[in-house]
């Protein structure tokens, strides 16, 4: 006699473990039983399983078998449920150690389905790009197209990592929503369900064709790491079929390039940094000229300009970052690359006006190593910063800030002084010796570094490791 089982949702491991426990206490072998794809049982389909006649008790499962199962339930493969009966019915029936030969048909079969959902979860995991909704603040929602039924089986993942926010992952099958606190699961919707594109996913791509390194181009490895069906869910794919294809030319270009002639630079007359003694009182304009004559540590050479800060002089917050970078570098601002594009974002959500806030960094000149055409970025040393220090502190001086926010653990370092643990101590506001009001948090290149799928997460703590600032001004404007 023929009997069917259905399973409903398919990838549900407690529906496929009443009906295989119905069968196993029925002893109904594997071939009498129709497993109904999608669990609907057909017009003709032989009675259900679960109204079988139990003669049996049924069988203890090994635990191996119960995650094996949990994950192959989430492949898209129609088989897979016949499949999971057929190695329980062999486990039952004499084979106790099937799941340790690897040899097996069957195992090697449920092996490799297992693989695919593990691959394709972390997939998910990886490429999921939450967008935020127009108009509502926290709101994200992500369309994705998993290749397997994984959603449910990924979505508290998210919820773990992105706990503080609001969020909605649409998938064509299924829905995650995640309101702060329970997570849920609805019906699938479609891509336009989602919002467009967001500002954060165009400073993403501008960055990501910054860093791109066409010398360090490997299609095959790239297409492993990210095969194309995911591309539609990344905003840098849009990039990659024109960076792939000019990349030989560029790294052409970049090896008849090398080495590349030293820029020009506007002779200046050495000079010493400041001494912390400020009765000669130099203002920030003149101090700004001297800078550019600053030869206290070997970084002047290879940079183009001494990067000063810059701001009002009766600034109340003076943020501190590391050094400038290579658009710094070149347009003698701080502040004015990647990072500082992220710094902007941030203000703008905070509600801060840059231009109320005296910018500058610990160290003032560049840091770099050339890779052909190319300067990358290097951390400065502590004896850089050291050399800078007294330029820093003049700039303290005249300006007098009420608050120092320190971007990163060289700004820290300055600040602080050494041995400042910055992912211990980060967001927590603290007085220095003169009564000022200093707080570190991580630098926003540190956020723009992440992998993409850390990416928000990262930097909507870093917004709540700022969102104290205007409390901080205002407590001080009460003391005052
Ligand atoms: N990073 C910094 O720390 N400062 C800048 O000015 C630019 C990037």
């Amino acid at each position: 006699m023929r009997w069917s089982a259905a399973v409903a949702p398919g990838w549900s491991f407690d529906a496929f473990r009443d009906v295989a426990r119905a069968a196993l206490r029925a002893d109904i072998a594997p071939e009498h039983l129709d497993w109904q794809a999608g669990g609907q049982g057909g017009l003709l389909a032989a009675p259900d399983v679960q109204a079988a006649p139990a003669v049996r008790e049924a069988p203890r499962v090994p635990a191996a078998f119960v995650g094996l199962a949990g994950c192959v339930l989430c492949h898209r493969d129609p088989a897979r449920h016949a499949l999971l009966y057929r190695l329980l019915w062999r486990l039952a029936n004499g084979e106790r150690h099937l799941l340790s030969v690897p040899t097996d048909a069957d195992v090697r079969q449920a092996m490799q389905w297992a693989q695919d959902v593990r691959r394709d979860s972390h997939k998910m995991k990886a490429f999921v790009r939450f967008r935020e909704v127009p108009g509502e603040r926290d709101r994200f929602i992500a369309w994705f197209e998993p290749a397997h039924h994984i959603l449910e089986r990924v979505a508290p993942f998210f919820a773990r990592r992105f706990a503080g926010m609001r969020w909605a992952i649409l998938t064509p099958e299924a829905s995650a929503l995640w309101d702060g606190e329970v997570l849920r699961f609805g019906p699938g919707g479609a891509p336009g369900d989602a919002p467009a594109e967001d500002a954060g996913e165009d400073l993403w791509r501008t960055y990501y064709a910054h860093i791109f390194n066409p010398a360090r181009l490997n299609p095959r490895m790239m297409r492993q790491e990210m095969p194309s069906r995911y591309w539609r869910h990344l905003p840098e794919a849009q990039l990659l079929p024109t960076l792939i294809q000019g990349a030989g030319a560029r790294v052409r270009a970049m090896a008849e390039r090398a080495p590349v002639a030293p820029r020009r630079r506007i002779p200046v007359p050495a000079v010493q940094p400041p001494a912390t003694d400020t009765s000669r009182n130099p203002s920030l304009a003149a101090l700004r000229r001297a800078a550019q004559g600053c030869r206290a540590c070997p970084l002047w050479e290879p940079a183009t300009q001494a990067v000063f800060g810059e701001g009002p002089v009766d600034a109340r917050v003076l943020v501190l970052g590391e050094q400038p970078g290579d658009m710094e570098d070149l347009s003698g601002r701080p502040f004015v690359g990647p990072a500082g594009k992220l710094l902007d974002r941030a203000l703008a959500e905070l509600g801060i006006d840059r231009a109320q806030l005296y910018l500058t960094n610990a160290v003032k000149h560049f840091r770099f190593e050339r890779r052909g055409k190319l300067r990358l970025h290097r951390n400065p040393e502590p004896s850089h910063v050291q050399a800078c220090r007294s330029w820093l502190a003049a700039e303290i001086e005249r300006v007098r800030p009420q608050a120092i926010v320190c971007l990163g653990a060289t700004a820290a370092l300055a600040v602080f002084g050494a041995g400042f643990r910055l992912m211990e101590r980060r967001g927590a506001w603290e007085r220095l010796h003169d009564g000022t009001w200093a707080l570190a948090t991580v630098h926003p290149a540190w956020i723009l570094r992440q992998p993409p799928h850390l990416h928000e997460e990262a930097y909507r703590h870093w917004l709540d490791d700022l969102r104290g600032l205007d409390e901080v001004l205002q407590r001080q404007s009460r003391d005052a």
